[in-house]
């Protein structure tokens, strides 16, 4: 693998999910020769860390682990073999993994469909269609996640809804009861247009008008709101996406790097159907309500995070960090 196709790799694997798009990787390349890249580590940025929802680091690891995911399947599409070892070195623990492009290997039909719907995958925080995700994709999105030892569970009981439902609101309650939280998630939207990094206020300008049973992460607590309905106009419709949950038999960063390879994934198997997702994090980042979820779903280990699916009508509309800041030379 040569230079530029290092830097089509990286350019792929940032395209990955992250929490508040902070994009918390760091890329370093190791040279065999001046012009054949050996290895490639994919390494925490510890200073880009929410340190209020996330002081673990534990949402850090799942999004480096959705770039490690993306990375993997675009040296594949490159027609090589690639090896991924995660944590290699405990005296390094922001070493989250090291891939090594191999020998020539034709990429299978798969991975390079999963790789071409890397840039088609965004966050949908809109409304999703009344069209329901059939059983042949939810089986294929399990597959993708139980190949990393990572369990999915699809939400659909409906006393198992009510439950997510009722802990994301009281979850987001708690959240935004703390000023840290507040001003933790305002220091990542942004105002200006096209940012390399965190949420372009744009993105989410017009969430209150949106109607869900899922409480969403509200970006812009003072933004505009949308007009109350006529009383006359009924009630709103209500909107039924797939709801489900990703989760680990442990709670470490192997389990979190693993859950996020998984996701990256998942997403992408979605993506390829069109289909789009948002991430519900609240109930997780809040220790009671995360335990109080796994209790009362009777979940096996731990959840690591909640996920609306289904078909949506937004496109990408993030930005990335340009590649200098995230790719250098060992
Ligand atoms: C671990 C993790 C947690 C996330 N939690 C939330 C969330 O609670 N609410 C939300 O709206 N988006 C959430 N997101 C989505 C990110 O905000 C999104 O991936 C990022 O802004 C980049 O945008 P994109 O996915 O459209 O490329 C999460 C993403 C990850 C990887």
């Amino acid at each position: 693998m040569n230079n530029e196709q290092l830097r089509e790799v990286v350019r792929a694997a940032v395209r990955a999910p992250s929490v508040h798009n902070t994009q918390p990787w760091q890329f370093v390349s190791h040279l065999a020769t001046p012009s054949e890249v050996d290895a490639i580590e994919v390494r925490a940025d510890r200073s880009r860390s929410l340190q209020v929802i996330d002081p673990l680091g534990r949402e850090l690891h799942m999004s480096c682990g959705a770039a490690i995911e993306l990375a993997r399947l675009a040296v594949r599409a490159l027609g090589v073999r690639c090896d991924v070892e995660l944590l290699p070195d405990p005296a390094d623990p922001d070493l989250l993994a090291l891939l090594h492009p191999g020998a020539p290997e034709p990429p299978t039909e798969e991975e390079l469909r999963l790789h071409a719907s890397a840039g088609a995958r965004y966050t949908e925080r809109g409304g999703f269609d009344e069209r329901p995700v059939d059983e042949a994709l939810r089986e294929k999105m399990r597959l993708a996640t139980a190949e990393q030892g990572v369990w999915l569970l699809y939400l659909d009981r409906p006393g198992d809804q009510v439950t997510t439902a009722v802990l994301l609101a009281r979850a987001d309650d708690i959240e935004r009861s703390n000023p840290a939280y507040e001003q933790e998630l305002a220091g990542w939207v942004r105002r200006q247009a096209e940012p390399d990094e965190g949420i372009p206020a744009a993105a989410v300008a017009d969430q209150g008008a949106r109607v869900s049973s899922y409480r969403r992460r509200e970006f812009l607590p003072d933004g505009p709101r949308a007009e109350p309905p006529e009383a006359s106009a009924g009630p709103p419709e209500a909107e039924h996406p797939l709801v489900c949950i990703l989760g680990t038999e442990g709670d470490d960063p192997a389990a979190w790097l693993r859950t996020g390879q998984a996701l990256g994934r998942l997403l992408l198997v979605a993506a390829d159907e069109g289909v789009s997702a948002a991430p519900m994090t609240q109930v997780i980042e809040v220790p009671a309500t995360r335990s109080m979820l796994a209790a009362h779903l009777g979940l096996l280990g731990y959840p690591q995070i909640v996920l609306r699916m289904g078909y949506g009508h937004g496109s990408p509309t993030t930005g990335r960090r340009p590649l200098e800041d995230v790719l250098r030379d060992g």
